[in-house]
């Protein structure tokens, strides 16, 4: 009974300080920072631990749980008035639902503090994936900044964003074969580039090697062939010049990580003319032999005849 009456205190007092801090991050905390392991939601399992240390060094330690969590208004769970979110966070929180497990009003609030970011990031082929092509393979701010409670400024070697482990994540979706069959982008892109001059010297640790990001931007990653890209063959002089002074237009197709194909024009038709070259230059040594052993043969066999008749 005494038992009983203590765990019924100590609930009512979590209740307490979790309703007297009014649904800040120490009421939210005192639930999850003790609670442990994971639960199964619809769509997948959901860590209901948030580690209140880890959380307080984090770039957003001192952001209330409700800054991303506005559907949560008073502990435990009281949602919140549709009208207190604000209404672009909430328009983009349901063109971004697919993508979330439990809060798509935590996943969209992002865009509410870095409104460039995301601005850039919505016209990018990832965020086009995900807004307007309405599909979930695309990546959004978490897939490269890790988990959203524990972000970690891109100096620090232990975030995903930083130099030393943004190729690794790039290649977590890049390396799919799923992924790169169905939207039509190379395979094994990670070995070719560790194969290629800059790959080399990346895992050197050389500071000037480009990462992915160098050549290809992070918010506003685009196809490779759209103007705007700093791959697109008009701007490749000004990308590699940041580090080739005087880059050439020869200079610049020095580097593909295309796999040959219809989609590359330039190596597939020098491929093809290669092929063609090769069985000209056959065929024709072939019908040059096969020609000089009929006249050969004609020689031998007809014209000496025909000439010893006429003697
Ligand atoms: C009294 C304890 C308690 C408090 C306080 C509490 N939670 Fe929870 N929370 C839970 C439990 C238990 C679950 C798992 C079961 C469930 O989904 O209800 C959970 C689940 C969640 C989930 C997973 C998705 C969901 O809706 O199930 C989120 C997100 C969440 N809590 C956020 C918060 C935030 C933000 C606060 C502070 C505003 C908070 N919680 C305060 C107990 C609590
Ligand atoms: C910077 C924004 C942000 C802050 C601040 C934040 N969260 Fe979250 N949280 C998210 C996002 C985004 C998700 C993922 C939602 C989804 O995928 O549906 C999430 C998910 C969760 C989940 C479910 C875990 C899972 O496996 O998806 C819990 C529980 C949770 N948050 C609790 C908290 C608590 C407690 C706090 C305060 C200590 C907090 N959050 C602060 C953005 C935030
Ligand atoms: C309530 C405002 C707010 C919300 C919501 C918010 N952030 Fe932040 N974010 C900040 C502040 C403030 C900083 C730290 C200021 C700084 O150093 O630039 C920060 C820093 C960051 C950084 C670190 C940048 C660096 O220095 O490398 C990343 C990454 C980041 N936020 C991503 C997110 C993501 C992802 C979400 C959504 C899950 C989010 N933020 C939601 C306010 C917010
Ligand atoms: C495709 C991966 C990717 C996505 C998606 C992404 N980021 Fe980043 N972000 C990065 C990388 C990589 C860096 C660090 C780049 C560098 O080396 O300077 C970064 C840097 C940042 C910074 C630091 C300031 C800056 O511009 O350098 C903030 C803040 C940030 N991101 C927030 C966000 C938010 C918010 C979202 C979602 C709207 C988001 N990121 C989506 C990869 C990504
Ligand atoms: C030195 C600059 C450079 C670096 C570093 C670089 N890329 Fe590229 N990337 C290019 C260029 C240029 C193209 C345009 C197509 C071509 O000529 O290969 C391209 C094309 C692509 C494509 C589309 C073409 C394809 O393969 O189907 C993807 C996806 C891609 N890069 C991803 C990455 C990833 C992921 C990394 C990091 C592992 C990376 N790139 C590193 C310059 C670079
Ligand atoms: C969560 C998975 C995911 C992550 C992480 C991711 N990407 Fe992507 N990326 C995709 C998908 C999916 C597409 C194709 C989207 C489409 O076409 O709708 C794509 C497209 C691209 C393209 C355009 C390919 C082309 O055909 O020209 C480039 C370039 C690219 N990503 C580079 C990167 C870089 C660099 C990083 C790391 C900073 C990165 N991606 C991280 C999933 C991801
Ligand atoms: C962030 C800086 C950076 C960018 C951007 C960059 N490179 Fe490089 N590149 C390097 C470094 C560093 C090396 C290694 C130099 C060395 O070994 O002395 C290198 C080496 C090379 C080499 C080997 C031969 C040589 O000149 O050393 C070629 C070819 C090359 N890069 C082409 C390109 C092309 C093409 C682009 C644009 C698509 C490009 N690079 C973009 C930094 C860069």
């Amino acid at each position: 009974m005494r038992r009983v009456c203590l765990i019924a205190s100590l609930w009512i007092l979590v209740l307490c300080l979790a309703d007297s801090a009014g649904g800040s991050t120490f009421g939210c905390l005192a639930c999850h920072s003790a609670m442990k392991g994971k639960i199964k939601a619809e769509k997948g399992l959901v860590d209901v631990n948030v580690d209140s240390e880890k959380y307080s060094q984090s770039v957003h330690g001192g952001i209330d749980c409700i800054s991303c969590h506005k559907q949560f208004g008073a502990n435990p769970h009281q949602p919140q008035a549709q009208g207190d979110i604000p209404a672009d966070v909430a328009a983009l929180a349901s063109n971004m639902s697919h993508k979330a497990k439990v809060d798509p009003v935590a996943v969209a609030a992002c865009a509410e503090c870095h409104g460039d970011i995301y601005n850039s990031w919505k016209e990018s082929i990832h965020g086009m994936n995900i807004i307007d092509k309405k599909q979930s393979a695309g990546a959004v701010c978490t897939d490269c900044h890790g988990s959203p409670h524990y972000i970690l400024p891109k100096s620090d070697t232990a975030s995903p964003a930083n130099r030393v482990n943004v190729v690794k994540g790039c290649g977590e979706c890049h390396e799919k074969e799923e992924l790169a069959k169905e939207y039509g982008f190379g395979t094994h892109i990670l070995e070719r580039y560790y194969e290629s001059f800059h790959g080399k010297k990346y895992i050197l640790g050389h500071e000037n090697a480009p990462t992915c990001v160098q050549c290809h931007g992070y918010h506003d990653i685009r196809k490779w062939d759209d103007p705007k890209s700093p791959v697109a063959w008009d701007n490749r002089m000004e990308t590699c010049g940041k580090c080739h002074e005087g880059a050439t237009k020869k200079f610049v197709t020095a580097i593909t990580h295309k796999p040959i194909g219809k989609d590359n024009p330039v190596p597939y038709y020098f491929e093809k003319g290669l092929i063609l070259l090769l069985l000209g230059t056959f065929l024709f040594i072939v019908g040059h032999v096969l020609l000089e052993t009929y006249s050969e043969i004609r020689d031998r066999f007809f014209r000496k005849g025909k000439e010893e008749h006429h003697e």
